[in-house]
């Protein structure tokens, strides 16, 4: 199957098969991954410019290694040290690094919908690292391929996402691509943290407290508070979070016995999650870090069209 797509910007304008195109991409590339010499020629001569303008540790360092070991030339582009703190505006820097004859620029950005607006601007291709609080295609891709590796399936899972929905772009793109796949959705949050309408953004079922969410599920997906995007304060302080929608070795238990437990990171230890459950036996959360790097070589790898050298 070819994949067609220039830009890959939200799951939600992927089909079944061109996800699972991506996920199985991502499988062979794994095997690179754990090579002495881990490069491929595969993207060689191709140049990838990475575009952050917020922060980021996993996303970031896997791309420009997802980069790197498919043999392409990766730039980085920190916007603190970047002439957008000049008052450069997004698509001047945009046209500005196209001059310079990339193939693909991922960009980051704390505006929902800014990847479309670049499209719309530029040719190259565009991968979204991460819109506001719309969608982190790539997040939502190695937490599928995690899930497939504990599963072998992702149709029939039940997974539980819990935390601040609202803000949550990790949660967009997995309701988004868990949906197409055939898995049963179950969101908890604060009703703060939970946007009027989710229904709308695919087959979720939103629960009023944790316990209904996690009963019995495969897959318990913990999200971060994301303070800054909130603007104000959603809840009374850590502690309450913590006791309401907090995971710890408790009430885990009421998901099942063999489920797993994920969070894309950076953890906010003894609020989201109890430091017992992040380095416990359930824990997959460096098993998506490591998934992270082949996913990307993924998406990298077929933006460009699926050329092998
Ligand atoms: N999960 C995630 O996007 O982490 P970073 O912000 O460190 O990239």
């Amino acid at each position: 199957m070819e994949f067609k797509h220039k830009h890959i910007i939200a799951l939600r304008d992927l089909n079944k098969a061109e996800i699972e195109l991506l996920l199985s991409t991502a499988e062979n590339m794994r095997e690179v991954n754990s090579r002495d010499i881990k490069k491929v020629p595969t993207l060689r001569g191709k140049t990838i410019i990475n575009l952050f303008y917020e922060a980021s540790t996993r996303t970031r360092t896997s791309f420009e290694l997802a980069g790197k070991r498919l043999s392409a030339d990766t730039v980085n582009i920190s916007t603190s040290t970047s002439s957008s703190t000049k008052g450069e505006t997004l698509s001047d820097t945009a046209l500005n690094l196209l001059a310079m004859k990339p193939d693909i620029i991922v960009m980051r950005h704390s505006v929902s919908g800014s990847h479309y607006y670049l499209a719309n601007k530029i040719n190259c291709s565009i991968i979204n690292a991460g819109d506001g609080a719309h969608e982190h295609p790539s997040q939502g891709l190695l937490d599928m391929l995690t899930m497939k590796d504990k599963f072998g399936r992702l149709d029939g899972l039940k997974v539980a996402i819990v935390g601040d929905i609202a803000h949550s772009r990790v949660a967009r793109s997995n309701i988004q691509g868990l949906t197409k796949l055939g898995s049963s959705v179950y969101l908890a949050g604060p009703p703060t943290m939970m946007p009027p309408g989710v229904e709308r953004l695919g087959n979720v079922t939103v629960c009023a407290t944790m316990k209904e969410a996690i009963q019995d599920a495969d897959v318990v997906m913990m999200l971060r508070i994301q303070q800054e995007r909130q603007g104000k304060t959603l809840m009374p302080n850590a502690r309450e979070y913590s006791r309401y929608f907090g995971l710890n070795p408790e009430n885990v238990k009421w998901a099942k016995p063999n489920a797993m437990v994920m969070h894309p990171g950076p953890i906010n230890r003894g609020v989201e999650m109890s430091s017992f459950v992040v380095d416990g036996d359930q824990s997959w959360i460096l098993k998506q870090v490591e998934n992270g790097v082949a996913v990307r070589m993924s998406m990298l790898y077929h933006v460009c069209g699926g050329e092998l050298e």
